[in-house]
């Protein structure tokens, strides 16, 4: 008895101390899981050039697509500053617009489609030799590659609005055929979305 005295009271300050740490570390926990807002997600449902075509290039074509941006999240919304939309063919600018005019608030659980048409170029003035070879090249192997990208600056707000800005960038890789429709494997795949 006298002898297991001493470890029992050990063990007993033991957990008068470590209790109250183990209760704070899970409230942390609770807290940080219910507060912590999950990144919106973006799939691209089409994509067309339907002036893709001409081996020359491109002129003031529409770029058609849809895309749908869903917020995940059960409580916080997502404000967009200004979304800013642009169309690459490899490193080459074809188009840029914006997709949102002025700031957009999106609610919990939304999902906000995007059917936008954009006015793009890709001519022998606008592009250099290099890259208008491979176009051609591309077409005749019956894929064209394109990357449609988002840009937005993005807070989060749960109960008050998150004071901190976070800079989104969201990449769509998208293969055309040589009529400039979407082939098929590429409807709706999922966009890469980077925040910063
Ligand atoms: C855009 O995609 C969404 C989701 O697949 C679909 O519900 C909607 O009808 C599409 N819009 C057009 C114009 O195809
Ligand atoms: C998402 O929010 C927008 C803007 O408030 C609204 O027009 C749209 O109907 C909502 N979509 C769904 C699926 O709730």
């Amino acid at each position: 008895m006298v002898d297991n005295k001493g470890p029992s009271k050990r063990k007993l300050m033991f957990a008068i101390i470590l209790t109250p740490i183990f209760a704070l570390g899970l409230i942390f926990l609770v807290l940080w899981l219910s507060l912590r807002a999950h990144n919106p997600k973006f799939h691209l449902q089409e994509f067309s050039i339907p002036g893709l075509g001409q081996t020359n290039g491109f002129q003031n074509s529409h770029i058609v697509f849809n895309v749908t941006v869903q917020n995940p999240n059960r409580r916080a919304w997502i404000f967009y500053k200004a979304m800013r939309g642009s169309v690459y063919y490899k490193d080459h600018l074809i188009a840029v617009e914006p997709v949102f005019h002025s700031h957009y608030y999106q609610g919990p659980k939304n999902t906000t489609v995007l059917e936008r048409v954009f006015c793009g170029t890709m001519t022998a003035s606008t592009v250099n030799n290099q890259r208008r070879l491979e176009f051609k090249s591309d077409l005749v192997k019956g894929t064209v590659m394109f990357s449609l990208k988002f840009t937005s600056d993005v807070k989060y707000r749960k109960s008050v609005w998150d004071t901190t800005e976070h800079r989104m960038r969201v990449k769509c890789n998208v293969g055309l055929g040589p009529d400039g429709s979407m082939l098929h494997h590429f409807r709706g795949k999922r966009c890469h979305v980077h925040f910063k």
